[in-house]
């Protein structure tokens, strides 16, 4: 066969389409984390896919450095099969082609089935995984409030349909156990998990949690911890176009990332392997730069088409706060609900730490009353909180500050409201369980059982 004809043969490669091949290149150098190809440097842009074929396989890699020296190529597939002679192919943008029969499936990064399936059915459109956002002026606004639930997310921070909230916590504080029981959340119509990072333990107990009620709805784009760096960038993007692809079907797409610093280590390795500098706590610039990139594409649509709901996991190492990677996720969601690990030792789960927490629509969600009503409560948690260590150290005598005094008797059945394990049902309407739990007795031993 002609090597122009046996170009034209590339035009596909399992489930993942791309576009027509043109030119071609010798690889020249191969190194445990990347290989060079000589010769197409003219022809290649960043972020283009190239592939070569090695035992009747096309491998996959991107183009992460262009020099005129060459193109260096980090393969998605962590074995490097590279060998230096070997013809490697320009296979332009990677592109997917989703369809409605993959809501249900578990897939890896690029689009692979990953359960016991039939090959995925490719759809009509091929989407980009790496789509610019819908322009602002284009989106429609988030105006729509949404019950998730989860009392303390309802109550003190209330979200809308296309906001985009993150979830900061260290590790072991309950994250990931939050995420799945907003997965169970009734108001949207797919849900496209992305799990970056994670053990395979995890995996299955992410599947096998409270998202097994939904996964009839839910497309899992799964790539674990020891996958290579390439397919761990990768997961959200695809997460994210499969995402896209939904929302322009007029779905209302809940889309959950667990979680974003995984992949925030990913695009690390990725851009020092490419020759960037280390910056900010050995994080390469182009790191803050794609970050809000991904992040952007979840949101509302234009005016006509759906949604989509982002949910981001965000690990603080640490519990540190200030990881450059949290401060650049903070700035770009509409809103971030942290969770505490000194609520988690008290065995609070939810372990949220409600004043801590912010959503940047809360006031879509509220009535008037209700806004009131968390403010005055919010007051009370603060002066309840200060004063911990003076109570605790038996420093304070009931009837000197009357408004501690109310925090001591109302607090307490606050939190109460607000415990919630997975196995728990949902909460129909938080404000009338709150209400419900001020009214039980001080000290009441009605109140349920702790999980
Ligand atoms: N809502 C909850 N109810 C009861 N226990 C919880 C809850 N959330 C978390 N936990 C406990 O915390 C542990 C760690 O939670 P996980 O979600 O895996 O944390 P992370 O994802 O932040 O590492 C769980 O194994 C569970 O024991
Ligand atoms: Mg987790």
């Amino acid at each position: 066969m002609s090597s122009l004809k046996a170009l034209e043969h590339f035009v596909r490669s399992e489930g993942t389409a791309f576009q027509r091949v043109r030119v071609s290149g010798v690889i020249r150098e191969v190194t445990p984390s990347f290989y060079r190809v000589k010769g197409l440097a003219n022809f290649v842009k960043l972020g283009d896919s190239i592939g070569f074929k090695a035992n009747g396989r096309t491998r996959v890699g991107e183009a992460v450095r262009v020099d005129d020296g060459g193109v260096t190529v980090k393969p998605y597939d962590g074995a490097i099969e590279a060998k230096v002679g070997t013809r490697a192919y320009i296979l332009g943008d990677l592109k997917l082609c989703p369809d409605p029969s993959w809501r249900g499936r578990v897939i890896n990064a690029l689009a692979e089935p990953l359960d016991e399936g039939p090959a995925l059915i490719q759809g009509a459109k091929p989407y980009s995984t790496d789509a610019q956002p819908p322009s602002a002026m284009t989106r429609a606004r988030v105006s729509e409030p949404i019950k998730t639930g989860i009392r303390a997310i309802d109550l003190f921070t209330p979200i809308c349909i296309g906001q985009r909230i993150g979830i900061f916590a260290g590790s072991g504080v309950g994250k990931s156990t939050l995420l799945t029981m907003l997965a169970k959340c009734e108001g949207f119509d797919t849900i496209v998990v992305a799990l970056v990072g994670e053990r395979g333990r995890e995996v299955r107990e992410f599947l096998e949690g409270p998202i097994s009620e939904t996964i009839g709805k839910c497309v899992m784009v799964v790539s674990t911890g020891d996958e290579s760096p390439m397919m761990r960038r990768q997961a959200p993007k695809t997460a994210m176009a499969i995402a896209e692809f939904f929302r322009d079907q007029g779905d209302s797409v809940l889309l959950i990332a667990d979680s974003v610093t995984r992949y925030a280590h990913a695009a690390r390795d990725v851009a020092l392997a490419a020759g960037e500098p280390a910056v900010a706590r050995g994080y390469a610039p182009s790191v803050f730069s794609e970050l809000p990139r991904l992040l952007e594409r979840a949101g509302p649509g234009r005016v006509s088409s759906g949604s989509i709901t982002g949910l981001f996991s965000v690990l603080i190492d640490g519990d540190d706060h200030n990881d450059p990677v949290a401060d650049n996720i903070r700035g770009t969601l509409d809103g971030h609900i942290v969770l505490d690990r000194a609520i988690a030792d008290q065995g609070r789960f939810p372990a949220i730490n409600v004043l801590g927490s912010i959503s940047r629509l809360a006031d879509l969600g509220w009535t008037s009353k209700q806004k009131d009503l968390i403010r005055r409560i919010k007051g009370l948690i603060a002066r309840y909180e200060d004063s911990r260590d003076l109570r605790m150290m038996g420093g304070y005598q009931a009837g000197t500050d009357p408004e501690l005094d109310q925090a001591i008797v109302i607090v307490p059945k606050v939190y109460e409201a607000l415990r919630q394990s997975p196995s728990m049902p949902s909460s129909r309407d938080s404000f009338a369980d709150l209400a419900e739990f001020l009214q039980q007795p001080s000290g009441s031993n009605a109140l349920p059982a702790s999980p």
